[in-house]
């Protein structure tokens, strides 16, 4: 089983796919898969697959791997580097496929044993945080009581799982800010309404949200990341323009942020004389991992011989949430060492790593299956 999850893991790596273009990696999977028996479900997309194993009747579980790579040029020196130019795997989503493609074999050896249905999902584009979407659409996810994931964490090495209760990743928000003024010549700035001033307190006024209205024992970003106004040294602009992220990991800090940007752009803005039009718009959820799933998946990685470790949160996204709106569930961090963060062109994902996980993933599935049998019947 090792070396399959291994050459999985290789192919993957050097054939990897951008966000909803995931055609090679779903069809090499769905061989696999198919080649070993596992059942595949119609879920009528192009890219991505759902697998089930087990009775196919009530309780399910799902675990989810996703599997699109990055536009980055890969920069290790790996003998199994990426050998499509400007595209890499350079957050592990082909680990992460390997992982459950091992947790679907495992379980299918198991199967006549499996009481309840696992439905393993290869998600497509969690990239660019539309997949989990198209997979929540399919409706074949309505019945999965408990949702799975793991993500690779190059802070633990290869053998530590991060098992964390409570919120572990953020929402991930886009604002702009459109400051309407009026142009003219530089000369005579009496005769127009120069936005840029406004522009720079709008920045200003952004800047104290976090510092002056999130209580301090919450985590929260407002990040500005494009300031733009004006094309030339002798006109004042009509309009400025900024835009940025906000970040939260409960819907009440988001929605406080929300609110505070809004207002605080319209009535600076007014106060300079200028009109602002603000555009909101809500990316991920944040995720919040279930307390008590948390704990019996510590025990399960401790008795598979992994150290389950406490891992930090992190103001990154992830589209898993999307799931967590149908059932809960939990995302861990499997340690893959190697020292370059994710995203990074030098990332790598240490594949001593892909059995255990595969293994706690198969053996985590199986115990909630009966645990919620027995408390169904109780
Ligand atoms: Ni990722």
């Amino acid at each position: 089983m090792e070396k399959k999850l291994f050459d999985a893991f290789q192919w993957l790596h050097r054939h990897p796919e951008l966000a909803m273009k995931e055609y090679q990696t779903t069809e090499y999977l769905r061989r696999i898969l198919l080649d070993n028996g596992v059942r595949l479900l119609n879920t009528g997309l192009e890219t991505g697959l759902i697998a089930v194993i087990g009775t196919g009747a009530a309780p399910a579980i799902a675990l989810r791997a996703d599997i699109d790579a990055l536009p980055i040029q890969e920069q290790t020196c790996l003998p199994y580097a990426s050998e499509t130019p400007g595209v890499m795997h350079a957050c592990g989503h082909d680990f992460h496929a390997a992982c459950m493609l091992g947790a679907a074999l495992l379980l299918k050896e198991r199967e006549t044993s499996l009481p309840g249905t696992v439905k393993v999902i290869f998600q497509p584009a969690e990239e660019i945080n539309a997949g989990a979407a198209k997979m929540a659409a399919t409706g074949l996810l309505d019945d999965v009581r408990l949702f799975f994931a793991g993500h690779t964490d190059p802070r633990f090495p290869a053998g530590t799982l991060g098992v964390r209760p409570g919120p572990v990743t953020a929402s991930a928000d886009r604002f702009s800010v459109c400051i309407k003024g009026k142009g003219c010549h530089a000369a005579h700035p009496e005769l127009g309404i120069d936005p840029i001033p406004a522009m720079g307190a709008v920045i200003s006024s952004f800047q104290t949200v976090v510092s002056r209205r999130v209580n301090p024992f919450d985590s929260a970003v407002v990040s500005i990341t494009r300031a733009e106004a004006g094309n030339t040294w002798n006109v004042i602009p009509e309009t400025a323009r900024l835009e940025g992220t906000v970040r939260a990991m409960t819907e009440e800090v988001r929605a406080g942020i929300r609110h505070s940007l809004e207002q605080l752009a319209a009535i600076t803005a007014k106060a300079y004389g200028c009109e602002a039009a603000f555009a909101y718009e809500q990316g991920p959820d944040p995720v919040c991992n279930d307390t008590g799933i948390c704990d019996r998946a510590a025990a399960v990685a401790r008795e598979l011989g992994l150290n389950a470790e406490i891992n930090p949160p992190s103001m990154i996204a992830e589209d898993f949430s999307r799931y967590l709106k149908l059932a809960p569930g939990a995302l861990f961090r499997i340690g893959t060492g190697g020292g370059f963060d994710n995203h990074h062109p030098s990332f790598t994902a240490d594949p001593a790593a892909l059995l255990p996980a595969a293994r706690f993933f198969a053996a985590l599935a199986e115990r909630e299956l009966e645990r919620l049998n027995n408390r169904d019947e109780a």
